[in-house]
C-alpha cells in the first residue's frame, strides 16, 4: 500500500517534470522566432564594403559637414549617449533649440521609415536632410560637395568607396547610410535568456517580461527583436506637435509618432519625441495612468493596470534589452 502511493507520486513527479520542460523548451522556442534578428536589407546600389563603412564614418564624425565646421552627425547622435545626445529636445547650429529629440540611429538600419513622423524612407533619404537643415547643421550641400572636394583626402575616400562616382551629395548620403546601418545592437541578456540561458535574466525581468507581452499591452506596438512596429500612435502625451499627421493626414495620425526601439532604451534619456520624461520610470507612470492627452489616443492604448511591484518588473525587464556598446574606433580627419 505505502510502495504503491510512492510509485504514484513519483510518477506524478516524473511527469510533472517531463511536461514542464517540454512546455519550457516550447516557449523559448516559439520566443526566439518571435524576436528572431532579421537581415538586414541594403539597397542594391550601395552594398557595404570597409571603405564605404570608413568613408561613411569619416562624414559622420566630421563638424566639417555642418555650415560652421562646429557640428557633426555625431554631436547630436554620440556614441558615448547611446547614439543620441542626453537632450530633451536637440540643440543644432547658432545653439538653436530644435522642437524634438534626437532618436538614437541605433538599429536604423531595421526601420521600415525614418524620423518621428517617417518622412524619409530610407537612410539615403534621410541622410542629406540634417546636413542642409537651417537649425541642424546649416550647410548648403554644393558648398559642402567643393569644401570636400578641395580636401585631398576625401577625393582618396570617395574614389575607393565609390570610384567613378565622384564627390556628391548621393555620395555622401549613401556613405553615411552605409555606416548607419552597421551600427546595430548587440546581444542582450534578453536575447540570452530566449537562447535557453534560464540565469541571464533575474526572476524579475521574467515577470516584468511577462506584463510586457501580457496585461501591460507593451507588445502591442513594442515588438518583435527591434521592440517596434513600425507604425505611428498617439499615446497620449501633451505636445502641440502634430507628428505623423504632416506626412499623411488623416484623423488618427494627429499627434501620433513612430514607436521607438527599445533596444538600449536605458541609454537614451530623456524620452519621446518632445524628451517629456527624464526617467524609465515616468515613462512607466504614464502608461499606467493612461496618457494625459486623451483627445486622440491610438485604438491599440490601453491603460496599464499596474502595481508598484509589477512597475519595478516591467523596469528590470527593460534594463535586459541593454547590450554592450561595440567597441569603437574613431575616424581620422583627412586633410
Ligand atoms: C542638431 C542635432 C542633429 C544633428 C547634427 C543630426 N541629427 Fe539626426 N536627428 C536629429 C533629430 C532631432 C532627429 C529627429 C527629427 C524628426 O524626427 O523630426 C534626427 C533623426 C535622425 C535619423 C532618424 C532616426 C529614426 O529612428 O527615425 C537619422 C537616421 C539621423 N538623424 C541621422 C543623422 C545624420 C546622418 C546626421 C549627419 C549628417 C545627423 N543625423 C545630424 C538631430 C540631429
Ligand atoms: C499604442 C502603441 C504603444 C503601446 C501600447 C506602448 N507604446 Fe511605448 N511608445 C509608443 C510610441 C508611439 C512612442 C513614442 C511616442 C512619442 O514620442 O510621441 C513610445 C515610447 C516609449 C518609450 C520611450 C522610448 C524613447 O526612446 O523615447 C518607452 C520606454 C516605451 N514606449 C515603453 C513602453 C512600455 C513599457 C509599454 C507598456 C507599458 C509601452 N511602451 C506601450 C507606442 C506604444
Amino acid at each position: 500500500m505505502r510502495k504503491n502511493m510512492w510509485l504514484t507520486i513519483c510518477l506524478i513527479a516524473v511527469c510533472e517534470f517531463i511536461t514542464s520542460a517540454g512546455a519550457y523548451a516550447q516557449i523559448n522556442k516559439d520566443l526566439l522566432e518571435k524576436y528572431k534578428v532579421p537581415s538586414i536589407k541594403e539597397p542594391l546600389l550601395n552594398k557595404s564594403n570597409n571603405y564605404r563603412l570608413k568613408l561613411g564614418k569619416t562624414l559622420f564624425f566630421d563638424p566639417r559637414l555642418s555650415g560652421s565646421n562646429w557640428i557633426s552627425c555625431a554631436t547630436c547622435h554620440n556614441p558615448a549617449l547611446g547614439w543620441s545626445d542626453g537632450l530633451p529636445t536637440a540643440i543644432g547650429e547658432g545653439q538653436k533649440k530644435l522642437h524634438r529629440a534626437t532618436p538614437t540611429i541605433l538599429n536604423t538600419a531595421f526601420n521600415v521609415m525614418q524620423m518621428w513622423d517617417g518622412r524619409f524612407r530610407s537612410l539615403e533619404d534621410q541622410a542629406m536632410s540634417p546636413v542642409e537643415s537651417n537649425a541642424e547643421m546649416n550647410q548648403d550641400p554644393e558648398e559642402l560637395v567643393k569644401e570636400l572636394e578641395a580636401i585631398p583626402g576625401y577625393v582618396e575616400l570617395f574614389n575607393d568607396a565609390y570610384p567613378g562616382r565622384g564627390i556628391t551629395t548621393d555620395t555622401i548620403a549613401m556613405a553615411l547610410a552605409s555606416f548607419q546601418r552597421s551600427i546595430v545592437a548587440g546581444i542582450a541578456p534578453f536575447d540570452r535568456w530566449i537562447a535557453g540561458e534560464d540565469k541571464a535574466i533575474s526572476a524579475a525581468a521574467k515577470r516584468g517580461f511577462a506584463l510586457f507581452e501580457g496585461n501591460a499591452n507593451c507588445s502591442t506596438c513594442h515588438s518583435g527583436f527591434n521592440f517596434t512596429d513600425d507604425g505611428f500612435h498617439n499615446i497620449g502625451l501633451n505636445s502641440n506637435d502634430i507628428g505623423r499627421f504632416a506626412v499623411k493626414p488623416v484623423a488618427v495620425t494627429k499627434g501620433a509618432f513612430k514607436t521607438p526601439t527599445l533596444r538600449n532604451v536605458t541609454r537614451t534619456a530623456p524620452y519621446m519625441h518632445n524628451g517629456a520624461y527624464n526617467t524609465l520610470e515616468e515613462v512607466v507612470e504614464h502608461y499606467a495612468r493612461g496618457g494625459d492627452d486623451k483627445s486622440n489616443l491610438s485604438p491599440n492604448f490601453k491603460p496599464a493596470k499596474l502595481n508598484y511591484a509589477e512597475k519595478q518588473d516591467l523596469l528590470e525587464f527593460l534594463k535586459t534589452l541593454e547590450s554592450a556598446p561595440a567597441e569603437l574606433t574613431y575616424p581620422e580627419m583627412p586633410n
